[in-house]
C-alpha cells in the first residue's frame, strides 16, 4: 500500500484518484494520525506528502514523524510536502506568506524546463523542451536539504523538482495530480514504478479483502443495512450479504415518494434475486398524511427526514440482537473532514442523512465502501453481478419526489409526476442520452393552466423537464437537447398523461438555480 500523508490541500483526493488509475492502492491519512506507531502498523511501500495551507516556517506547522524518513522507501513530497521535506531534512525554506517574502509567491500556470542529469520519476517529461505544471505556494525552498540535486526549474521556482536520487526523495514544487499539469499522471505512474508497485490492485481484489475484513469485524453478529435503492446502499447490501449471508437485514424504507415501480424493483432484485432478507417498510400513508398541507421546502426536508429516522428505528427495533448497522459512505464523504477549510456554511437546503442513528441506536457502523471514490463503488458493482442498468441511474435525493413537488404535496399530484417521468426517462433512454446525463427528471408545477385538446379546453397541471450534466453534483449546466427532441417528449408527455396540458424545459444552470426544484 501507498501512505498519502494529508497536510490538507484541497486536492489531495486527486492524489488518490491517480494512483488508483495507475491500479494501486493507496490510503489518505491525515497527519495528527499518522505516527510511529502509525507507519510500524502501516508499513507503507511509498509515501506521498500532500500539499497544504499552512507555512513550513510557522512554529507548530504540521510535519511527519521523523521515522518517515528511515523507512528506506520512496518519497514524493508535493507542494507544502516539499517544504516539509526540504526543512526536515537540512535544507531551508523562506515564508513568502509570513514575512511577505518579495515576488516569490507563485499561483496558476508554469513551465518547468530539465536541469541536471535526467530523473527517473520525469521519464517520458520534456518532449517539447517544456512541460507545464500548476503552481499554488507562498513560501519557496530557499536552499535544497544535502544529498538534494535540481532537476527542474521554473522562472519562479529554482527548485521546481529536486530530488535526493539515492534514497529515492522527491520534493516537487507544483501540483502533478491537477488537470493543469497535463502529464502530472506521467510522474505518477514513474514513482509509483520506481516504488515497485505492479499496478494489479483490482477490483476483484478489494471484493475479497472487503469481504474478510467484514467478517472479521461482524463476527457472528447480526447487522441492519438501509436500503435506499440507490447504488452506494445497494452496493454495500450485496457486498455484506456476500461477506455474512442472513446475518444481514435489510431494511427498506418505502416513503411513497418513489419512482413509478422503483419499490417493487427493489424488492424484487434484493428478495427475489439476491435472496437478502429485506423488511419493505411501506409507510407512504404515514409520510403523505404528515406532508398533508406543507408546502414550504425546508419543512417537507424536515418532516420526511424525521420520520425516515423514526420509521428506520421502529423497524429495525424488530431485528433481534443487531449489533451493528451497515452504511454506503464512500470515501469522498470520509475525507472531507480531514479538510482545513471547514468553515461555516449557509445551509441552502436540509440534507436527508442518517448520521445520528448509529448513537441514537446503540449500534456499531460497518461502512465497506469507505475507501471507495463513486466509480469504484459503481465498478465494484459490477463485480458483484448488480445489473449496469441499475449501477449507472441517475442520483435521485433522499427526500424523493417531494422536492419536485412544489408546493403542497397530495397523492395525485405525484401520481401524474410519476407517470410525465416515465415518459420523459423513457425518450432519453430511447434517444441513447441517459449515459451523457448526470440527471434528469420531471417536476410538476402548482400552477394549473388552461389549454385546447381535441375541441375542448382542459384546465391542467404544467410541468418542467430538468436534464443536467455535472461531474459532482455541486455545479451543473443544463442538457442541450435538441428542439426537435424536446418537441416529440412535449408532445409525448401531454397526450400519454392525464392531468398535464403544459410543459417546458428548465435551463437553468447552478448556480444560480440547483438541481432539485426544491
Ligand atoms: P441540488 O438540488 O442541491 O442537488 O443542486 C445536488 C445533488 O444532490 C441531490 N440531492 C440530495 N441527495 N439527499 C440526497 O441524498 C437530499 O436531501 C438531497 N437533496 C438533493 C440532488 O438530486 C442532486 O443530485
Amino acid at each position: 500500500r501507498l501512505l498519502i500523508i494529508d497536510f490538507g490541500s484541497q486536492v489531495t483526493q486527486l492524489i488518490a484518484r491517480r494512483l488508483r488509475e495507475l491500479n494501486v492502492f493507496c490510503e489518505i491519512h491525515p497527519y495528527q494520525k499518522v505516527t510511529d506507531a502509525f507507519l510500524a502498523e502501516f508499513r507503507p511501500r511509498a509515501v506521498i506528502f500532500s500539499g497544504g495551507p499552512d507555512s513550513v516556517v510557522r512554529e507548530g506547522s504540521p510535519r511527519p514523524p521523523k521515522t518517515v524518513y528511515e523507512l528506506g522507501v520512496p518519497i514524493l513530497g508535493i507542494c507544502y510536502g516539499q517544504q516539509v521535506m526540504m526543512q526536515d531534512l537540512g535544507g531551508q525554506v523562506d515564508g513568502g506568506k509570513i514575512s511577505g517574502g518579495g515576488g516569490t509567491a507563485e499561483f496558476g500556470r508554469a513551465f518547468v524546463t530539465p536541469a541536471g542529469e535526467p530523473l527517473s520519476i520525469l521519464q517520458g517529461w520534456f518532449a517539447e523542451g517544456k512541460e507545464q505544471v500548476w503552481m499554488s505556494h507562498g513560501d519557496h525552498v530557499s536552499k535544497i536539504a544535502p544529498g538534494f540535486e535540481v532537476f527542474g526549474t521554473s522562472p519562479n521556482a529554482p527548485y521546481a523538482v529536486t530530488a535526493d536520487v539515492e534514497r529515492h526523495f522527491y520534493a516537487v514544487q507544483f501540483h502533478p495530480e491537477v488537470h493543469h499539469t497535463p502529464n502530472g499522471k506521467m510522474l505518477y505512474e514513474n514513482f509509483v514504478r520506481a516504488a515497485g508497485f505492479k499496478g494489479d490492485w483490482t477490483m476483484g481484489a478489494y471484493r475479497e479483502e472487503a469481504i474478510a475484513k467484514i467478517r472479521e469485524q461482524v463476527g457472528d453478529k447480526k447487522v441492519i443495512c438501509g436500503l435506499s435503492g440507490g447504488v452506494d446502499s445497494s452496493v454495500a447490501a450485496v457486498l455484506i450479504h456476500e461477506a455474512i449471508g442472513d446475518q444481514l437485514t435489510c431494511v427498506f424504507v418505502d416513503h411513497g415518494l418513489l419512482r413509478q415501480n422503483e419499490a417493487d424493483e427493489v424488492v424484487t432484485m434484493f428478495r427475489d434475486h439476491y435472496n437478502i432478507p429485506l423488511i419493505h417498510a411501506d409507510e407512504s400513508r404515514l409520510f403523505l398524511s404528515n406532508l398533508e398541507g406543507v408546502s414550504d421546502p425546508e419543512t417537507k426536508r424536515k418532516i420526511i427526514g424525521k420520520l425516515f429516522i423514526d420509521v428506520f428505528q421502529k423497524y429495525a427495533n424488530e431485528i433481534d440482537g443487531a449489533e451493528f448497522l451497515a452504511q454506503g459512505t464512500l470515501y469522498p464523504d470520509v475525507i472531507e473532514s480531514v479538510s482545513f477549510s471547514g468553515g461555516p456554511s449557509v445551509t441552502i437546503k436540509s440534507h436527508h442523512n442518517v448520521g445520528g442513528l448509529p448513537e441514537k441506536m446503540g449500534l456499531k457502523l460497518v461502512e465497506p465502501l469507505r475507501e471507495l471514490f463513486k466509480d469504484e463503488v459503481r465498478a465494484l458493482g459490477r463485480e458483484l453481478g448488480l445489473p449496469d442498468s441499475f449501477i449507472g441511474r441517475h442520483p435521485f435525493p433522499g427526500p424523493g419526489l417531494a422536492i419536485r413537488c412544489p408546493g403542497e404535496i397530495t397523492g395525485e399530484k405525484l401520481e401524474i409526476l410519476r407517470k410525465a417521468d416515465a415518459v420523459y426517462i423513457d425518450q432519453i433512454r430511447k434517444h441513447g442520452l441517459y449515459d451523457e446525463i448526470w440527471q434528469a427528471f420531471v417536476a410538476i408545477l402548482p400552477v394549473r393552466t388552461v389549454g385546447v385538446m381535441g375541441d375542448g379546453r382542459t384546465y391542467d397541471y404544467a410541468c418542467a423537464l430538468r436534464a443536467v450534466t455535472s461531474v459532482d453534483g455541486m455545479t451543473a449546466d443544463y442538457y442541450p437537447f435538441t428542439h426537435e427532441f424536446l418537441g416529440e417528449t412535449a408532445t409525448r408527455i401531454i397526450n400519454e398523461v392525464q392531468g398535464i396540458n403544459r410543459c417546458t424545459y428548465d435551463i437553468t444552470s447552478k448556480p444560480p438555480g440547483t438541481i432539485e426544484w426544491e
